[in-house]
């Protein structure tokens, strides 16, 4: 069981290191890709030790520029890929197929593939722009899933929050038991 994790430069590295947490906990191979943008929000939200905090959790890390990398072809036997969080740069670029870095094209992978990718767009309020790419993505068969909070179960702090946005992620690629809190 093997699952790409992308770290964009959205804010919301915390929901990143929280999905690497959950993958590890089913027992997933962790293959993790930090664009440039991503390691600086890593640095600012988490702390100088975030980047290292989310490498600890992965079974490997790939550079950014790698595009050589195993998970930038359909032959690598990935189950899917989670991008936690998605910048609205990286889902324009997915939207059209740039394949501009390994992130970029590790997600396009997974579309031509037809498997599992979620991202987990950040931005507010939203573009035009932003809201086409959504489009597009989705139709494409990516599931987008922005960092919206449930109210409904009363979470306690943004801890709760950030590990209920992460697990609903972690479901969402069907690799195991459900993490997420249920209603009811
Ligand atoms: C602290 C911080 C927070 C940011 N938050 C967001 C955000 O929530 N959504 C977004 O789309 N871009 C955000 N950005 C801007 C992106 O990092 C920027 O567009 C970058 O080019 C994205 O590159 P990437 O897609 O390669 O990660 C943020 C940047 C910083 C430094």
């Amino acid at each position: 069981m093997r699952v790409v994790l992308g770290v964009a430069g959205a804010s919301g590295a915390a929901i990143g290191l929280a999905v690497a947490e959950g993958l590890a906990r089913l027992g997933a191979e962790i293959d993790l890709v930090v664009s440039k943008a991503g390691e600086r929000t890593l640095v600012e939200e988490i702390g100088p030790d975030g980047p290292a905090r989310l490498r600890a959790l992965a079974t490997r890390t790939h550079a950014i520029g790698n595009i050589g990398a195993a998970i930038a072809s359909g032959s690598c036997p990935v189950a899917g890929m989670i991008v936690a969080p998605c910048s609205m740069r990286s889902l324009a670029a997915i939207a059209i197929g740039l394949d501009d870095n390994l992130l970029t094209r590790a997600a396009s992978v997974q579309l031509k593939e037809r498997r599992r990718l979620v991202l987990i767009a950040r931005e507010s309020p939203l573009t035009l722009a932003h809201l086409r790419n959504m489009t597009t993505v989705t139709e494409m068969g990516a599931i987008v899933a922005p960092p919206v909070p449930a109210f409904y179960l009363n979470p306690v702090d943004l801890q709760a929050v950030v590990g209920q946005i992460a697990a609903r992620a972690v479901d969402l690629m069907q690799l195991g038991p459900p993490q997420a809190r249920a209603w009811g």
